[in-house]
């Protein structure tokens, strides 16, 4: 059986929410699934085992495979211990969904450093920690699936959540090279912008806009970017309420300039340079 059957997917924030519809469908699909949540509030503060141990009861008593991690993602010694976790269980990693985060959401101009740290070692040092832990496994078997959850706040922009923001972009930013140097090894890595009625969004859209907006619609997408017949690298998917939509960037045709222009000269050729019409998708000219 192709899919995901067999292969072991660590899931991380597994504990409730979007990471726990994911772990839930991935072992009814047939993965040994490892669920990693450090157990804490919202705003990080906190922990404990209850969470993830509640996921594997639950998992274990619908017939599947799991077993609990309570590792915190934004430390290299707590990835490494969740990496270990699955290696000693399960004897492999084949896929990370890089999905535990943390809101400490503010205005830009009362922003501390404390709030833009902590969010940015969750998302983006926790993305990074667990996949660098799992990366030279994946290259070793010549296989690897990578999903990061990034969100429209970071691709569009959100009122308060510039450290959710930058975070979030940042780690499709990581994926982009991670698809570059993981694809002679059969190493995909895809990022997905969820929309999905949770403790994260409970208080931040209204209800009857919440309710169409289920965690199950989001997770048979992550089980087949983490399955074995998904091809597709470096794709962002805006997924939620039942629409599954592609991200991406796209260059203008622009104007060249055979000589460095003056302000003015730039001023004047602004509508040409910013007009997206015949847009073609971009890539990297240096890469
Ligand atoms: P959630 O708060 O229910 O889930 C996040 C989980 O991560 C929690 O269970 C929490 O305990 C865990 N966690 C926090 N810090 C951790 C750490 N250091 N180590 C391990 N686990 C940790 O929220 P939700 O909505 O399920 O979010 C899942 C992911 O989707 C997050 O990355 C979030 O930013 C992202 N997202 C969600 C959206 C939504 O509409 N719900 C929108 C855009 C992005």
């Amino acid at each position: 059986m192709p899919g995901v059957t067999d292969r072991v997917v660590v899931v991380t924030g597994a504990g409730g929410g979007l990471g726990r519809e994911y772990a839930m469908l991935l072992a009814r699909e047939g993965a040994l699934v490892v669920v990693n949540d450090l157990g804490g509030a919202r705003d990080g503060s906190g922990a404990g085992s209850t969470m993830a141990d509640s996921v594997v009861a639950e998992i274990r008593e619908a017939g599947g495979t799991a077993v609990a991690n309570y590792d915190s993602v934004a430390t290299e010694e707590g990835a490494a211990a969740l990496i270990k976790t699955a290696i000693d269980e399960f004897g492999a990693v084949h896929g990370v969904v890089n999905n535990a985060g943390i809101l400490r959401d503010g205005a830009f101009h009362k922003m501390s450093t404390d709030n833009w740290e902590s969010v940015q070692r969750v998302h983006l040092w926790g993305g990074y920690h667990v996949t660098r832990a799992a990366w030279p496994h994946f290259r070793e078997q010549r296989h690897g699936r990578v999903v990061v959850a990034t969100s429209t706040s970071g691709l569009y922009g959100n009122f308060g959540q510039a450290n959710y923001g930058a975070a979030k972009l940042g780690l499709v930013g990581l994926v982009n090279t991670l698809a570059v140097e993981g694809a002679k090894y059969n190493i995909l890595a895809n990022a997905v912008a969820p929309l999905a009625a949770t403790r994260m969004t409970e208080d931040i859209a209204p209800p009857e806009f919440l309710e169409k907006l289920p965690p199950a619609q989001v997770a048979p997408v992550i089980g087949y970017l983490v399955s074995d017949e998904c091809t597709d690298t470096a794709t962002v998917l805006v997924v939620g309420g039942g629409s599954v939509k592609r991200v991406a960037q796209f260059e203008s045709a622009g104007v060249y300039f055979s000589e460095p222009p003056t302000i003015d000269g730039v001023a004047e050729k602004w509508s040409e340079i910013t007009d997206l019409t015949g847009a073609t998708l971009g890539k990297n000219p240096l890469g």
